[in-house]
């Protein structure tokens, strides 16, 4: 049978929160240094000292919202070693990723200068594993503050006047691992005593954002929900994917077999049983769904390239991994009634990454393409699919998702077979399609671009597909995301 993806445009869902199309940066190889930030002396085309060619590229997919300093990194970040004179800047010894010194160079005003250039909400995610509430408390005075204090004094002695009006604000990373070893019920009341203190300047009103659980951790979200939600605007989640089950041997990010590919996919796909499961708990505590989940950190996670320092999690990305995102993306869609942001793990460099550099030079990985052909998502209204498919190894093989914007239906979907091509059927009620576009993104499942080679796998225009009485019907190659646009 023909895949048949139907919807009703008369049926609308929740708004995609635009934040779900969020990415992560962290002090962590070179996401932050090399591949964000060169500083201003720098060779590589930059202003401030952010690279002029990966803010350009960040800017194209509508980046809405950069998670920062990390990760790990943020329950060791001090964030006053960040401000002032370069050259008075702490050192460090970055513990958590390589070992390498972190000089600092980077801090608070250099984060909020590269939101400033991308035109994305900033997210702050403060320390609460070595740092104290007093730390914390007067961060968000530095960043948010307009009154005649000492601490507001050091930003406008460190050349910003104006509050930045931060609004995202994390209180801890992964506070059951790295960021404390905590026990949910302790982690609650320190969530809530260090979030008291964390307050309101003028009209800002934070978004207080809690550490949820690590993957399928049930009990985490149960405690925090039970002690904490009253608390906070949303929850956090965290997932990886993984090719095998194996933390000490994950497989290589180019060279895999169907198989591999199939597991991958198999092991992403449980992003599904994780979003159901602590929804579901949510809802138990929280039916009036004050408290968003925020899918903080998510993404492929393989053995780094060979040859490149273990701590710096850099692996390359091919079209397995472009379908792995447009999986995520359009499950995260389909839940934005819950989920309202999502943060991509990481930006440059790191992990699946949207954009990888070397020197002076930028690539743009097939994980890029795929924010690009799902950024007209953003703050559109969710029309709910039904998808009837065939499965491969045990998956369905078309996954998609649906928004309407300002009279325009949107429908990504993705046919993950490695190598079928598959009919399929776009069955649209209460629409009238006028006209229709498709952008597509498709390549072997191994198909990568490298600095050699940067445009092996990259959008194109899309023809074959035709609108008849059935509906719009296209035949997706394997391996394929695609972008339809509907006009009426
Ligand atoms: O993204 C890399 C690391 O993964 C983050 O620092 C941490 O939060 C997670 O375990």
């Amino acid at each position: 049978m023909s895949a048949k993806i139907k919807l009703d445009a008369a049926n609308l869902g929740a708004v995609i929160n635009r934040n779900i199309y969020g990415h992560f940066s962290e002090h962590l190889g070179r996401c932050i240094y090399g591949g964000l930030f060169v500083g201003k002396d720098s060779p590589i085309p930059n202003v401030n000292g952010m690279r002029t060619d990966v803010v350009e590229a960040l800017k194209h997919i509508k980046v809405p919202v950069l998670r920062w300093p990390g990760g790990c990194f943020a329950d060791e970040y001090h964030w006053e070693d960040g401000v002032g004179p370069q050259e008075s800047r702490k050192r460090m010894v970055n513990t958590n990723w390589g070992g390498v010194v972190e000089d600092n160079s980077f801090g608070t005003h250099e984060f909020l200068e590269l939101c400033g250039q991308l035109g994305c909400e900033p997210y702050i995610n403060a320390n609460v594993g070595s740092g104290t509430v007093r730390e914390m408390a007067e961060w968000v005075e530095y960043l948010n503050s307009e009154g005649d204090s000492t601490v507001v004094k050091k930003r406008w002695a460190n050349g910003r006047k104006d509050p930045w009006n931060v609004k995202y604000w994390g209180v801890g990373n992964e506070s059951w691992g790295c960021g404390g070893n905590m026990r949910p019920e302790y982690y609650a009341d320190e969530f809530r005593r260090y979030n008291t203190y964390c307050r309101n300047y003028g009209a800002n009103r934070l978004f207080r954002i809690a550490c949820g659980p690590n993957a399928d951790d049930w009990n985490w979200t149960e405690v925090l929900m039970k002690n904490a939600a009253y608390h906070c605007d949303a929850i956090t989640l965290h997932y990886y994917t993984l090719p095998t089950n194996d933390w000490s041997h994950k497989g290589s990010a180019t060279e895999f077999t169907a198989a591999e590919y199939y597991a991958t996919l198999k092991h992403t796909r449980k992003m599904e049983t994780l979003l159901d499961g602590h929804l579901a708990i949510m809802d138990k505590h929280d039916p009036a769904h004050k408290v968003g989940l925020i899918v903080d950190e998510w993404g492929t996670w393989y053995d780094v390239e060979p040859g490149t320092n273990p701590g710096f999690l850099y692996q390359q990305n091919t079209m397995r991994d472009a379908m792995v995102a447009a999986f995520n993306l359009n499950l995260f869609n389909s839940h934005a009634d819950r989920v309202v942001m999502a943060n991509i793990a990481q930006t440059v460099n790191v992990l699946q990454a949207v954009v990888l550099t070397d020197g002076d030079q930028m690539v743009l990985t097939p994980t890029y393409h795929v924010f690009d052909l799902f950024k007209a998502h953003q703050d559109a209204q969710l029309v709910p699919v039904t998808v009837a498919c065939n499965q491969v190894e045990t998956l369905p093989q078309v996954n998609a998702s649906a928004s309407l914007k300002d009279g325009v239906l949107t429908v990504t979907a993705a046919n993950i077979a490695a190598d079928k091509a598959e009919k399929v059927v776009l069955d649209i009620e209460n629409f009238d399609a006028k006209q229709v576009s498709v952008r597509i993104l498709t390549g072997d499942i191994c198909a990568k671009n490298t600095f050699e080679d940067q445009h092996a796998v990259e959008i194109r225009d899309f023809t074959g597909f035709e609108v008849t009485d059935e509906g719009v019907v296209l035949t997706l190659p394997a391996c394929a995301v695609a972008e339809i646009t509907v006009r009426g």
